[in-house]
């Protein structure tokens, strides 16, 4: 059952998108060779917290911590560690913030000093289709409009992996919602897209193949062919002629642009040109 949101709610969601923002830009300032992912996790459920938020992923079907941060073969659902990070490392940050009863839903990928132009091209072009699939986001088109036009981009265009296994969801009251937003399919197929639908669209993107595993923590989900994989995630609210995008990339993309620890190229400037 897909559930609309009415201009208040939605400014609830678009609020608690705030707290994870904010998130993800207070760790971006963190990024460095040397910290440990699990320091990273700590202090996201303490930013969010201090922020009057929940972490949305804890807890939820079990998932022991606050934020989901997975580094170079990890493509989603990484468990953070006493890993510490090292040069040339793709790492991504899903985070996910509960207020006012409504969840916000946004992830991010950094490249630490010493990432290869391979690396940097898979995020820009990952990025690039996530802006792709949300143009597709307005009301009469479908899901499988925004899909198709995140397969078409990375894998069509560029010959990268799109996962299968997982994909975007709904989201509101519940982190999963109804609809499901694959990240492969056909214009024209699946749930028409309507006025106050808020979708979380999130590309998960191999640079080489789609197929991946679960590794033996029953959660993060790697890459079979070892190789490294981007992802970013938007909450939108579908409307007439432009998806209302409630989620933001700005503070993120300020502190990434700051850490000179972080390789900085592609802003949301440069992919929507
Ligand atoms: N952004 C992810 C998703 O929407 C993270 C949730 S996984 C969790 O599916 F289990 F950690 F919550
Ligand atoms: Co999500």
């Amino acid at each position: 059952m897909i559930i609309y949101k009415k201009e208040q709610e939605i400014e609830w969601m678009r609020h608690s998108n705030e707290i994870v923002a904010n998130t993800i830009a207070h760790l971006a300032g963190m990024l460095r060779p040397g910290i440990t992912t699990q320091q990273l996790d700590s202090a996201a459920g303490t930013f969010i917290r201090d922020h009057g938020g929940i972490p949305s992923f804890l807890n939820y079907h079990g998932y022991p911590y606050n934020t989901c941060i997975s580094v170079n073969d990890a493509v989603v659902h990484g468990f953070p560690s006493s890993r510490e990070l090292q040069e040339g490392d793709l790492i991504s940050i899903d985070c996910g913030v509960f207020k006012n009863g409504f969840h916000g839903d946004s992830a991010y990928s950094f490249a630490i000093a010493g990432a290869g132009d391979d690396v940097l091209k898979l995020m820009r072009v990952t990025k690039e289709s996530l802006y792709k699939g949300i143009e597709k986001a307005i009301a009469g088109n479908r899901v499988g409009d925004v899909a198709w036009a995140v397969q078409e981009h990375t894998e069509r265009l560029h010959g990268y992996g799109v996962v299968r296994e997982l994909v975007g969801h709904g989201i509101g009251r519940s982190l999963h919602e109804d609809p499901q937003v694959p990240n492969f399919g056909k214009r024209g197929n699946g749930a028409k897209l309507l006025p106050g639908m808020t979708i979380a669209i999130e590309p998960m993107i191999n640079m080489g193949k789609k197929d991946v595993y679960y590794d033996t923590d029953g959660w993060t989900v790697r890459t079979k062919d070892g190789k490294p994989a981007a992802h970013y995630e938007h909450s939108v609210c579908v409307q007439k002629d432009k998806a209302d995008i409630l989620s933001t990339f700005v503070p993120i993309e300020a502190a990434e642009a700051a850490n000179s620890h972080l390789v900085f190229k592609y802003s949301d400037a440069a992919v929507l040109q």
